[in-house]
């Protein structure tokens, strides 16, 4: 394996600077990886567009202590660059928790340093870019002088890209006039150098699933196949866990549901009911055959390659040897909308003049990309042959489109078991989407949910050869039937720790099933002898009774454990002129719910953020206002007071 991690072990940020003649530093704060992708590129430009070297790390790849000290200790040190996701109810991602910590309690002050901030959040969620904003106020009181006003970037009304590029170039700007850069023309200076391996091939064929004439075939050896599994698993190295059962729950022409059940019986990997599980998704062949033909790549597919690192602080985020059709299929953001970045990044390789126009154009205007590519869902591949008319693009480098793209990321899913009924078996419940969007002429599928509709498929069909190994395998190169890479996320939706303390979930869609997990836990603490179990308040809302309701056999199972303490109220939107939805249902049970409120029970928000959990929010404030007969101002404080004391919790995305 080539090394994977910044070959420069040291925690020590001056040190590391002086080592390697970096002068700014670019930190990220990511979760699901968009954080940590922006950066990256923005490190690159500084490289490239200035000439300014630069690092790229994880914020916490280094002792923080050091970074009071670089103006002063790293001659010609010119500025950090924070980007900086804002998680959940306005908080920090996991990996800067730490950062924070050392900024409110530890440092006295970063007089001299000079620092930029981009915020990455979602303003369907009540904390929009918290924790940027945080960041840089907090900077600037430890005395760090801000060289611009932070940008920040809104994944919830999906401008994330142009927010980015408008706070990019006006940065630019700044940069040349108060630093005095110069300006450069961008030219791709690689950071990894591919080497081809011909000495080594590839064995064992396998097939891959859904098309069962393609052969994907990976350089992946008997041994490693073979191989014990060692944790700690996490967002770095997922578990390849089997899937042992999967079923359709429900399906009509363009939505399925599936419920796939993970086999964690030869892992000690636990989880906690509430929690999510991480599944590492890979490109369909589909996606993956259009892709090799854009590129010109299909000859050399299965070729087997290794990379070099030119700079010493930039890591390969997959290992090697590996062949490019791997590459490409488990670790490449193949699937999904192109950017307006990279379409400007990919300019410089087009390969005719005519091409290169075009390219100008479409990329340098906001709203001509948005009606020429966004509006046809067009992907990388997509762009590039309507484009290019049949030329091929034979200069482009690969190293350029692994440095480019973004790398696939794994993507979250509640848990809809629960770890005291299933110990060692994960569920989860995702709706396949497929939809054919009005001005496209194709399918935008989710990539993930695609794939554990296609193990289902394959599992329910009898003529699957046992010997035969499918293909439906994460990044990691261990191969076995029906796997697939994972990992667990804790989360803080969690269960009173009293059974006794009655229970209101609120979970229309998927937004049930955390509260499968929750409801089987409570039938799991009666069957042990609890009989003082809380009552439970279960809102749940479909599309219709007969097309799409989740769990529909379960819950009468539930009942029957549970008796009067759990209680099932239903909203089914379309099965009446008038829409029907849960909060609807909410205020018929005003009384029971204020008085159960008063008892101190608990309140649980799961599914959509950018509509439902509002309005159930709102409801709730009308239903305090009614009850206690109370002012808005009053209610609204009285479920503030129920977030802080952790009774009002949401799960939602
Ligand atoms: P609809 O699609 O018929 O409008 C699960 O997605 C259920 O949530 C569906 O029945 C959907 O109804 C409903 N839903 C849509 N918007 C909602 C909202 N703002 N609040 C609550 N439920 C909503």
């Amino acid at each position: 394996n080539d090394s994977t991690n910044v070959s420069t072990d040291s925690r020590d940020l001056v040190e590391v600077l002086n080592e390697t003649g970096k002068k700014a530093i670019v930190f990220y704060g990511s979760q699901t990886g968009t954080a940590e992708d922006y950066a990256h590129k923005y490190a690159k430009e500084l490289q490239t567009r200035f000439q300014v070297p630069t690092i790229c790390c994880d914020i916490a790849d280094y002792d923080f202590d050091k970074l009071g000290a670089l103006p002063s200790e790293v001659d010609g040190f010119k500025f950090v660059t924070f980007f900086m996701a804002t998680y959940g109810e306005g908080e920090p991602t996991d990996n800067a928790v730490d950062f924070f910590d050392y900024l409110d309690n530890e440092c006295d002050s970063l007089e001299g340093l000079k620092y930029l901030v981009f915020g990455l959040g979602n303003s369907t969620y009540e904390f929009y870019n918290a924790i940027s904003k945080r960041l840089d106020k907090k900077l600037s009181e430890l005395g760090a002088s801000n060289i611009s006003v932070p940008g920040f970037g809104d994944d919830g009304t999906a401008t994330m890209d142009e927010d980015y590029l408008a706070w990019k170039e006006s940065i630019f700007d700044v940069l040349k006039d108060h630093l005095s850069l110069e300006e450069h023309d961008v030219k791709y200076q690689p950071s990894i150098k591919l080497i081809p391996r011909p000495d080594l091939s590839i064995e064992n064929p396998i097939v891959s699933l859904g098309e069962p004439n393609s052969k994907y075939i990976n350089p992946t050896t008997e041994e490693t196949k073979n191989a014990i599994q060692y944790g700690p698993f996490d967002h770095t190295h997922p578990y390849l866990s089997p899937i042992v059962k999967s079923k359709e729950l429900f399906n009509s022409e363009t939505r399925h549901c599936i419920h796939a059940e993970f086999d964690f019986s030869q892992t000690n990997l636990k989880y906690s009911t509430g929690d999510h599980l991480a599944i590492w998704p890979s490109n369909s062949n589909e996606e993956v055959e259009k892709f090799l033909k854009a590129f010109n790549l299909i000859s050399k597919r299965n070729d087997v390659i290794g990379f070099e690192t030119l700079d010493q602080t930039v890591s390969l985020p997959f290992s090697s040897p590996i062949t490019y059709e791997a590459i490409v299929r488990h670790h490449l953001e193949i699937s999904g909308p192109v950017s307006r970045q990279f379409l400007q990044s990919v300019h410089q390789f087009a390969p005719t003049e005519e091409i290169k126009a075009d390219i100008a154009r479409i990329s340098g205007h906001k709203e001509i990309f948005s009606k020429e590519v966004t509006e046809k869902y067009f992907n990388i591949a997509d762009i590039l042959v309507n484009i290019s008319k049949g030329s091929s693009w034979d200069d482009i480098p690969f190293e350029f489109l692994i440095e480019s793209i973004p790398h696939l990321q794994p993507r979250y899913y509640s848990i809809s078991s629960s770890s005291l009924s299933e110990k060692q078996t994960v569920h989860v419940t995702a709706v396949v989407e497929n939809e054919k969007p009005q001005g496209s002429d194709h399918f935008v599928t989710g990539v993930t949910t695609n794939l554990l509709r296609h193990i289902q498929l394959a599992q329910s069909k009898s003529d699957l050869k046992p010997n035969v190994t499918y293909d439906l395998d994460g990044p990691r190169n261990l191969f076995k039937p029906f796997k697939l890479p994972v990992h667990i996320r804790r989360s803080t939706f969690k269960l009173p720790t009293n059974p006794a303390t009655p229970i209101i979930l609120v979970g229309p869609g998927t937004g049930v099933a955390p509260f499968r997990g929750f409801i089987r836990e409570k039938v799991k603490q009666a069957e042990s002898g609890n009989n003082k179990i809380g009552k439970i308040l279960l809102f749940y809302g479909s599309r219709s009774v007969n097309e799409d309701f989740l769990y529909k056999n379960e819950w009468p199972e539930y009942s029957k454990k549970l008796g009067e303490n759990f209680e099932l109220i239903t909203a089914f939107s379309r099965d009446q002129k008038e829409k029907i939805y849960v909060q609807h249902r909410m205020l018929e049970y005003s009384k029971e719910i204020n008085d159960l409120l008063q008892k101190g029970a608990f309140f649980y928000v799961c599914g959509d953020a950018s509509r439902m959990a509002r309005d159930v929010q709102a409801t709730l404030v009308k239903i305090l206002i009614a009850e206690r007969n109370i002012t808005e101002e009053i209610a609204n404080n009285v479920v503030r007071g129920f977030k802080t004391s952790n009774r009002f919790q949401e799960d939602v995305w």
